[in-house]
């Protein structure tokens, strides 16, 4: 039965980190709290355990007791979110879900699932199978996938496939009847396997292609040119034989595929920063760091570009995202929101890779013209983030709506005051001040009172006098405690 294991001493959402004072095992079912929530520990470093809770945390503080259960969660599945769990490795989510439904209730429990059968897994797509390549590519636009907690067991498949692979080569030069011959050429399986794998790349193509006319990068585009390639040499290996040019033509294309894509991605991390540490307020930075850190090397490429595209932007993002975060702490927003609110911040101006430089950067006053320009990176910002994935509901509204004002005179769509959420009301109000303390290629920064003055004026017209105020006080502390924040 379960046992105190340790203290809980930092919570951020759904993750909950606590000093152990017994043995855990990782994915062990752990309950947190008094209320005794459902978890699975994802991470063991010492003493320190760190786990994930499938239910709704607000309300839970440090110091709250965690319980380990020596069980693995698979055995044990109770309340949850499970729509937010990946569980394509260890445990088999769609019985549970068909059971279910997509979301349990806080505090329902579930009747124990295939006990037997726990650690069972059987991929729909069998090791060595042609289309092997577009099934894990096409796993990787679920966005759940790039959370960092299924990284490791996605790292394991990899390698373990490798192996087999490998094995599996080396056994056929020994012994070639030990590996299943690849179909015939142009024969009916040769065909599904071929309609199967076209189907993949299609999804991982017409994905590819949206991203690209949404960021207009050519490494967007070269991972479309590169998906084309691996899935003209489909065509080629399964219905062409090796006594045929196209046969090999179509293996160079595969090679040079794999490349195309690979590249790509190998440069988005290698050219993603670190995030900079942020200074001052510990709980507000962290909170940001954290959520940087949870983006995924594809979007901190893409925070990367838009900040050489203009570098206003990275540092300006980073601070609206800190000051949206302390905002919202200040106003007794749920943690939940904070990180919406973080993110919101981190990707509001996203939309802008889009807008030309020269608009971007001009630096005297903007046509009316190029101005609906510029007005057009809210409403692409959210399509952006809603074509890669894994951005909630909550952070594409701040994205599109930063720049709604509360009586209408905003854009994109000149939403009022009730259709505008506090969260939007918070981060249109940090974006303003922090453009206006910012030297801009047109003009020289404002001062702090100044850029106080300007908020206060359009208070309840433009802008919520709530978030004005609780800004200003933020503002106040820092400035009285000597906490200026180094961005
Ligand atoms: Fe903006």
């Amino acid at each position: 039965m379960s046992e105190q294991i340790g203290i809980v001493t930092w919570i951020n959402g759904p993750v909950v980190r606590a000093r152990g004072s017994r043995h855990v095992g990782m994915l062990e079912l752990v309950e947190v709290g008094e209320e005794r929530l459902v978890g699975e520990v994802i991470g063991l470093d010492g003493d320190i355990i760190t786990a994930q809770v499938y239910e709704e945390t607000s309300g839970m503080r440090t110091g709250a007791p965690i319980f380990g259960t020596g069980l693995p969660l698979s055995v044990e599945l109770g309340p949850g979110l499970l729509k937010s769990i990946f569980d394509g490795v260890q445990r088999p989510l769609p019985l549970i879900q068909m059971e279910s439904g997509s979301f349990i209730g806080r505090g329902m429990r579930l009747d124990p699932l295939y006990r037997k059968d726990r650690w069972r897994f059987t991929p729909k797509v069998k090791e060595g199978d042609t289309v092997i390549g577009g099934a894990i590519l096409a796993l990787s636009v679920l966005p759940v996938l790039r959370r960092p907690e299924v990284v490791k067991p996605i790292l394991i498949l990899l390698a373990a496939s490798v192996v087999v692979i490998a094995g599996l080569g080396a056994a056929a030069s020994l012994e070639p009847n030990l590996v299943p011959s690849v179909p015939e050429p142009g024969s009916p399986l040769a065909w599904s396997v071929l309609v199967v794998g076209l189907g993949f790349y299609a999804l991982l193509g017409v994905r590819a292609l949206r991203t690209y006319l949404l960021t207009h990068r050519v490494a967007d585009l070269v991972v479309v040119v590169g998906l084309v390639w691996l899935a003209s040499a489909l065509v080629a290996s399964l219905l062409l034989g090796y006594w045929n040019l196209g046969w090999w033509l179509g293996h160079g294309f595969e090679i040079a595929g794999i490349a195309l894509v690979g590249i790509p991605v190998a440069a988005d991390l290698l050219r993603t920063n670190p995030s900079r540490p942020l200074v001052g307020d510990l709980r507000g930075a962290d909170l940001v760091a954290s959520e940087e850190a949870f983006l995924g090397s594809q979007v901190r490429s893409l925070m990367v570009a838009l900040a050489n595209k203009d570098e206003y932007t990275e540092e300006h993002t980073r601070r609206v995202a800190l000051r949206a975060v302390q905002v919202g702490e200040e106003l007794g927003l749920t943690t939940a929101r904070q990180r919406s609110l973080a993110v919101g911040g981190l990707l509001h101006d996203i939309g802008k890779l889009r807008c030309p430089d020269e608009i971007l950067k001009k630096p005297g006053p903007l046509t009316d013209d190029e101005y609906a320009v510029v007005r057009e990176h809210a409403e692409a910002g959210r399509k952006l983030l809603k074509e890669l994935g894994g951005f909630g509901e909550p952070v594409l509204r701040l994205v599109q709506g930063h720049h709604e004002r509360l009586d209408g005179s905003g854009y994109p769509y000149g939403l009022r005051e009730a259709q505008l959420d506090l969260d939007t009301r918070i981060l249109a109000v940090c974006d303003v001040y922090d453009a206006l303390r910012s030297t801009r290629v047109y003009r020289d920064a404002w001062s702090h009172e100044r850029a106080v003055a300007l908020l206060r004026g359009a208070a309840d017209t433009e802008f919520d006098s709530r978030c004005v105020e609780a800004l200003e006080r933020v503002l106040a502390r820092e400035h009285s405690g000597d906490l200026a924040v180094a961005v």
